[in-house]
């Protein structure tokens, strides 16, 4: 799969954001080890705080069909700068997907690549904990 399709499918999800507060909507798409891709999308509510962003949502639901090793995740938002991943997710994506190839797209394309360890250098992480 090339990375046109995986960012297809981010921006495909993104149609299903529930972005009423923000009105900015954003796609994930994380491609799975074996080649799976498994797609998410921001999801607001009225006390705002319990906002979930796309990538979280991809990999919760990747890791509730019980998927474990990760390659790249595609996130697109309708923005003319990149939209990198927030630190939480940054924090999530990295305990569970590792050193991840991250794509950022707009829609018109591409905007941004990155290895996550450069987006989260020195994490805090289950080894941090022995
Ligand atoms: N958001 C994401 O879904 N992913 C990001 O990478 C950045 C921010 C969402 C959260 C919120 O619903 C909206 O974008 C504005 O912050």
């Amino acid at each position: 799969m090339d990375d046109s399709e995986l960012i297809r499918a981010a921006r495909q999800a993104r149609r299903c954001a529930h972005a009423a507060f923000s009105r900015f909507k954003v796609g994930a798409a994380l491609q799975t080890a074996d080649g799976i891709i498994v797609t998410g999308c921001n999801i607001e509510n009225a006390t705002y705080g319990l906002t979930i962003c796309a990538e979280r949502v991809a990999m919760f639901k990747a890791l509730s069909e019980g998927h474990r090793r990760f390659r790249r995740i595609a996130i697109v938002a309708a923005a003319a700068t990149p939209t990198p991943p927030c630190g939480a997710c940054r924090q999530i994506l990295w305990e569970f997907g590792g050193d991840l190839e991250v794509i950022l797209a707009n829609p018109r394309g591409e905007t941004g690549r990155h290895r996550l360890r450069a987006l989260l250098p020195l994490p805090f992480d289950a080894r941090s904990l022995k």
